[in-house]
C-alpha cells in the first residue's frame, strides 16, 4: 500500500482526485467502482468543478440500503445523483436495487454486472470498525455480492444522516470483498480521528476478517489518502 498523508481532508481529497483525473486522461479507466458516505464528498466536489470527460466510463457502486427506493433522499442512488451523476456525464451507472424482491437474484444480477464490467479503479472509504463497502467484520475475503446485516456500530455511525437511528435500514446489498480485490487499482480515503484506529489496523495490523480492510494488504495497487488525524496512530 502506498500511504499519502495531507494536512487536511480537502488536500487529501484533491490529491486523490488528481490521481483519478490523470488515470482518466491516460485512458486507464473504463469502469470505476464508487463509494458513498461523507468521505468522498470533496473528491466528488472536485470532479464537479473540473468536469473530467467520463463519457466512456461506466460506474458500479459498492452498496445500497435494502428497502430504500432510488429517490429516497438517504438512498445511495440519490446520493450519487446529487453529488456526481447529475453534474458529470458517464456512460452508464450500476447500483444494487434496494427494492429488489428476490435478494438472491439481485446479488446474482450484480455479480454479472461486475463480471461484464471488470473494475479498473475502486474508490473506497472505511468504517470505524474497518468495514469496506458494507462488508462488516467477519465477512469473507472471497465474498461476492451479498445482502448483509449492518452492525450496531454501523447503524449508530450512519444514524447522523437520518432523523433517528430507528430509520436507518438494518440491511444492505454490498459488493463483496473478493469483487473489490479484483479491481486493478484501489484508492481508499479516510479522514478524522474516528478512523485512526481502523487505519492503523488496516495498514499495520494482522490480516483478519475481523478488520475487513486488512484484505487490502494482499492487493498490489492500493493508494491510501489520509488527513493527519486519520494517520495519527501510524
Ligand atoms: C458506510 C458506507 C461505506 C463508507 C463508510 C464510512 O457505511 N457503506 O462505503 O466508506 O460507511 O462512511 P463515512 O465516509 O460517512 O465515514
Amino acid at each position: 500500500m502506498k500511504i499519502f498523508v495531507s494536512k487536511t481532508k480537502a488536500e487529501a481529497s484533491k490529491e486523490a482526485y488528481e490521481v483519478f483525473a490523470n488515470d482518466i486522461s491516460k485512458g486507464d479507466i473504463k469502469t470505476i467502482g464508487l463509494a458513498t458516505g461523507s468521505t468522498p464528498l470533496d473528491f466528488y466536489k472536485y470532479a464537479r468543478e473540473a468536469q473530467p470527460n467520463c463519457e466512456n466510463i461506466t460506474t458500479v457502486n459498492l452498496d445500497e440500503y435494502v428497502g430504500l427506493a432510488p429517490d429516497h433522499d438517504q438512498s445511495y442512488n440519490y446520493f450519487m445523483h446529487e453529488n456526481l451523476f447529475d453534474s458529470v456525464k458517464f456512460e452508464k451507472h450500476y447500483l444494487p436495487n434496494g427494492l429488489a424482491e428476490d435478494s438472491e437474484a439481485e446479488c446474482a444480477r450484480y455479480d454479472k454486472v461486475l463480471d461484464e464490467n471488470p473494475l479498473d479503479w475502486q474508490l473506497l472509504g472505511i468504517g470505524g470498525n474497518g468495514h469496506i463497502g458494507f462488508n462488516e467484520p467477519g465477512a469473507s475475503f472471497e465474498g461476492t455480492t451479498q445482502r448483509v446485516k449492518l452492525t450496531e456500530a454501523t447503524l449508530e455511525a450512519n444514524a447522523r444522516f437520518f432523523d433517528s437511528i430507528d430509520e436507518v435500514p438494518t440491511e444492505a446489498y454490498s459488493m463483496g470483498i473478493g469483487s473489490i480485490l479484483k479491481s486493478k487499482k484501489i484508492v481508499l480515503l479516510a479522514f478524522g480521528e474516528e478512523k485512526a484506529a481502523a487505519i492503523k489496523a488496516m495498514i499495520e495490523g494482522p490480516v483478519t476478517n475481523e478488520v475487513p480492510a486488512t484484505a487490502l494488504q494482499s492487493h498490489d495497487n492500493v493508494m491510501v489518502f489520509l488527513d493527519e488525524a486519520a494517520a495519527s496512530l501510524l
